[in-house]
């Protein structure tokens, strides 16, 4: 097994993988290494849905945008917000049973993240490879039908399983000085952000220019920089407000909008 630091200095998103099941042993000792994150007032308000079933695989395959590797990986881990468990368990014992508000959804997606990191970390050390999916949020009202959420249970973020078949390169990261402030906050000025972003630039629109898919867009929405790429192409005003108001909308109807 690698340590921690060799795992985390070589990570990178794989999004090919090899037909090869996980042992469940292995399965079961990195989603146990997920629940000892830290917990807030040690709840534990999340869940983990693991799918390996291929026609939930199926139908969970236009909610995550028909990216390949729902189909392609062994396993797919939906983590969910989740105060269902914890408020059974109070009525049981006649406490009230809140948690059903905004700020419990939050207290929840943060768990389940945290969980989720955890469970990525183990998850390379052990060899195997994994993809977070962004649509796990985005989708989050049809993938709960799927997955038959009930109130309560809320998806947050996910990933795809199992052993690389890619060896990609690593991925920039913005300098630490452009990331980290001493005691305050220190406010950017333009020529800090040009330095800063300065070789992410570079190597993010070689990257996008690589992709003949992302490359016609680019083409087609005329992005000129990679900042352009980010709003004018992969993140536009108009998806940003779709997702948020779904998402709301799964709140809502998930039951934590009291
Ligand atoms: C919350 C979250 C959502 C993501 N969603 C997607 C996704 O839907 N599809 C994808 O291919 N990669 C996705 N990624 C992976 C990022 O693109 C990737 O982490 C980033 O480009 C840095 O690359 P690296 O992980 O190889 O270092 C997501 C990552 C995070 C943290």
């Amino acid at each position: 097994m690698n340590t921690i630091y060799e795992s985390i200095f070589s990570h990178r998103s794989i999004r090919k993988y090899k037909n090869q099941k996980i042992p469940e042993e292995v399965l079961d000792r990195i989603l146990e290494a997920g629940t000892r994150a830290s917990s807030s007032g040690n709840m534990q308000p999340y869940s983990i849905i693991v799918t390996t079933d291929i026609s939930l695989k199926q139908e969970l395959f236009p909610l995550h945008f028909e990216q390949s590797m729902v189909l392609d990986a062994p396993v797919l881990i939906t983590f969910c917000a989740d105060f269902n468990r914890m408020r059974k368990w109070l009525a049981l014992n006649d406490a009230p049973e809140n948690f059903d508000n905004m700020m419990s959804f939050l207290i929840g997606m943060i768990d389940a993240t945290l969980v989720s990191q955890n469970v990525a970390l183990a998850a390379e050390a052990e060899g195997l490879g994994i993809c977070y999916m962004g649509t796990t949020l985005a989708s989050n009202k049809d993938i709960s039908r799927v997955l038959k959420l009930p109130k309560h249970v809320v998806p947050v973020v996910g990933f795809s399983l199992g052993y690389p078949d890619e060896s990609p390169a690593l991925r920039d990261r913005l300098p630490l000085k452009a990331i980290v402030h001493a005691n305050t906050y220190q406010d950017y000025t333009s020529k800090d952000i040009l330095e800063h972003y300065k070789e992410k630039e570079v190597s993010g629109m070689k990257r996008y220019k690589s992709d003949p898919e992302l490359k016609k867009m680019i083409e087609q929405y005329q992005a000129e920089n990679l900042a352009q790429v980010y709003t004018k192409v992969k993140y536009t005003k108009e998806s940003h407000q779709k997702y948020s108001k779904d998402v709301l909308e799964c709140l809502f109807e998930q039951g934590f909008t009291n």
